[in-house]
């Protein structure tokens, strides 16, 4: 098909022709390399750290992915296939959770991305920063006002290329551009494809009070409702693989990636010094050897990276002994305070033909649309599954604030969200159209962990997010559920929406809770496992310059650093983070001399 064809030469052409890709450590063992930074995990904020450290020709960076390529799987590609992607494909680690009390005792799985951009290449492209709030407790948790709004503004722009959305219509009144970055690297959007919903969802904030528009949640100001911004570029996704790692960085000649190799533990190279990594190449149980001549970056992920601190030694020493793992490094936070949303959906039967379900049952219909995209990059296929989000606090008198103090940072900083889709999200039932509000729990008092189950740093850890462990986090989805009911209550649905299938006006709170327990999922925002705590603190992981404590040559740059969970979709905070991590190395190694990068590297 003509479609197939033109996607191979746009994308995978021109990222395979590229030698600083390489698939077989055989290769990276013939060029001879030595290499200053090597940067563990090619997702999102480890391929910000590539980029950016590799812009100095002085420094030779390498990444190591345990995944592959995946430029050339359309249901990447295509914004509106991303539900497709995953779980339990090519492009997933296949986790899955320990068995969540909050969640009636069910296992869920554990989507995360496995391969070129990480997660960046496998979500759902909402790109929401938090509030301001969220930021600034970030600052003043870590001691370092560095991490505050109004200081990393400057990393957010970094990052963003806001651009016109596929069908370049007039955006006015739909986003606010003195907010945003227009020269960053990574594709920033607003919906290209506008739905059904749209004009009702915002006639239904002139309706309510309740629920007032925001002109841009990306301002730090995030209440209310307004356009959804979502990482893509003219119908095409926009990942940390096809914007951080696009053709001209990747032909940098300090620039190399190895796929396919998995990182197993760190290792102490001098006493105090973690500068070596240990791998294994799919396939092989061989492991290979390879020492950074300046720092080790550990940018797995919230789930790979403590998985590698604790097989390494680094942890808490006692249960590390347990295992049989060898203590090195006592840290015991390693692992601990997961933060993670829980949602849960809530559909609503509709009056309408133009859904998501159309092409869903209507195999001719999907074929137009692929078409559509494949030749115009226009039509449905261009966006995501949303393209509006609202965020909401629950009322200050709230009866649970007699028990629990607010988790929330701050009072203009959200305690859950409403999703607004155009349809059933999963497989619809065999009849009816639907308009589903999903609801998250965004400023979660719950806390969990990843744990070790074994001894074999090749198996998965144990991943308990812990959901709705606190009554505060459940008493804040019923209220998101009831609010989803008032919200379409508005006259503007009323020739519109048919009811709500699952919980309605009528249903009890305890109907409610049963409700959630049995339907709510994670949202896969999983953070805070290797948390950043003030220098010197008795808790944390790494120091405010992401600097793991008490050890040199090691950093740690990914959404396992984030003491709280930002109040959002939680890519734009891992990319943020990638960007201020990267001029902290800098700055670090700006004083040094420069390494000679050609000479032999023994195995
Ligand atoms: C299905 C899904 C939907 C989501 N939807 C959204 C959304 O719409 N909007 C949003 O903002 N956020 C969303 N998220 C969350 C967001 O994508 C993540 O929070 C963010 O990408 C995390 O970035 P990271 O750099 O911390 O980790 P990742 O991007 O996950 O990167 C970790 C990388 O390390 C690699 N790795 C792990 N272990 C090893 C090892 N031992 N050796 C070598 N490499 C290793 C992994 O393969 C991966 O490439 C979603 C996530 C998922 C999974
Ligand atoms: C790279 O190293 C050279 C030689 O030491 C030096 O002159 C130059 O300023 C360095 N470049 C950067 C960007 O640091
Ligand atoms: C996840 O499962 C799929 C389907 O079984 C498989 O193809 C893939 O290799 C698995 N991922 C990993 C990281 O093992
Ligand atoms: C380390 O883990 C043990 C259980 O193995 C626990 O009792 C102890 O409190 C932990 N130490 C710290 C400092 O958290
Ligand atoms: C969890 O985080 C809190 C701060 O939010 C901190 O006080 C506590 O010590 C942390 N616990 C661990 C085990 O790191
Ligand atoms: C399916 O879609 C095609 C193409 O748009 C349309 O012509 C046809 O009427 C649809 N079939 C049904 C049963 O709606
Ligand atoms: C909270 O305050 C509002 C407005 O003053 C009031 O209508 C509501 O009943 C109060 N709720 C509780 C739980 O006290
Ligand atoms: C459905 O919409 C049509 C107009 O498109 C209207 O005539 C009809 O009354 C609506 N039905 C309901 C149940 O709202």
């Amino acid at each position: 098909m003509a479609w197939f064809q033109s996607i191979l030469i746009l994308t995978v052409g021109t990222t395979l022709c590229s030698s600083a890709i390489l698939e077989n450590v055989a290769d990276l063992n013939r060029l001879q390399l030595k290499f200053d930074f090597i940067v563990v995990g090619g997702g999102t904020a480890g391929n910000v750290v590539a980029n950016r450290l590799s812009e100095n020709p002085n420094h030779s960076v390498l990444v190591l992915e345990a995944g592959g390529i995946n430029a050339d799987d359309l249901n990447i590609i295509v914004p509106f296939f991303a539900p497709r992607v995953m779980p339990h494909t090519p492009r997933d680690w296949n986790y899955t959770t320990t068995s969540q009390n909050g969640f009636d005792g069910r296992s869920v799985t554990y989507n995360s991305g496995f391969g070129l951009g990480g997660s960046s290449s496998v979500n759902y492209m909402a790109y929401t920063r938090g509030s301001r709030e969220d930021y600034d407790r970030w600052a003043e948790v870590t001691g370092d006002d560095g991490w505050s709004w109004d200081n990393l503004v400057h990393y957010m722009e970094k990052n963003e290329r806001f651009s016109p959305p596929s069908d370049h219509h007039d955006t006015t009144g739909q986003f606010n551009p003195d907010v945003h970055g227009f020269d960053g690297i990574n594709t920033v959007s607003l919906e290209g494809f506008p739905t059904a919903i749209g004009s009702r969802i915002i006639a239904t904030t002139e309706q309510l009070e309740e629920y007032p528009f925001n002109l841009d949640m990306n301002s730090g100001d995030q209440l209310g409702i307004g356009w959804l911004q979502a990482t893509i570029k003219d119908g095409v996704r926009s990942s940390s693989a096809t914007s951080y790692l696009a053709p001209e960085y990747l032909s940098r000649p300090n620039l190399h990636i190895l796929l396919h190799a998995r990182v197993a533990r760190v290792l102490e190279t001098t006493p105090g010094a973690f500068r070596s990594v240990e791998f294994v190449q799919d396939g092989s149980k061989k492991l290979f050897t390879l020492t950074a001549e300046k720092e080790v970056i550990l940018s797995a992920g919230s789930i790979g990276t403590p998985n590698i601190l604790l097989h390494s030694g680094i942890g808490n020493s006692s249960t590390l002994a347990s295992l049989g793992i060898q203590p090195v490094h006592n840290l015991p936070s390693v692992g601990q305070n997961l933060s993670d949303h829980a949602l849960a959906g809530l559909p609503f039967l509709v009056n309408s033909t133009d859904t998501f379900e159309a092409a869903g049952r209507n195999a001719t219909l999907a074929t137009e649309q692929l078409d559509r995209w494949s030749t115009t990059r226009t039509g449905p296929l261009v966006d995501t599954l949303t393209s509006h989000i609202g965020w909401f606090r629950i009322p200050d008198n709230s009866s649970i604030f007699e028990k629990f103090p607010d988790p929330a940072a701050g009072s203009n900083t959200a305690h859950y969200e409403l999703i607004f889709s155009n349809g059933f999200l999963g497989p619809p039932p065999p009849t009816g159209n639907f308009l589903t509000i999903t609801t998250g729990v965004v400023s979660p008092a719950s806390r969990g962990s990843v744990t070790l189950a074994s001894n074999d740093p090749l198996s998965h850890p144990l991943i308990n997010p812990n959901y709705l462990d606190s009554e505060l986090d459940l008493f804040v989805m019923r209220e998101g559920l009831k609010s989803a009911l008032r919200f379409a209550a508005a006259p503007a649905w009323h020739d519109y929406i048919i009811s709500p299938v699952g919980v309605d006006g009528t249903s009890t709170d305890a109907e409610i809770d049963a409700y959630i327990r049995e339907n709510a999922t994670p949202i896969f925002h999983v953070s805070g496992t290797a948390s950043m705590s003030p220098k010197g603190a008795a808790w944390g992981v790494v120091d405010p310059d992401l600097s793991v404590k008490g050890l040199t040559g090691l950093r740690i740059v990914d959404l396992s650093v984030a003491p709280f969970i930002p109040a959002a979709h939680t890519q734009a905070a891992a990319y943020i983070i990638g960007e201020r991590a990267s001029d902290l190395i800098k700055e670090d190694w700006s004083q040094q001399r420069v390494s000679s990068i050609f000479n032999v590297q023994e195995y």
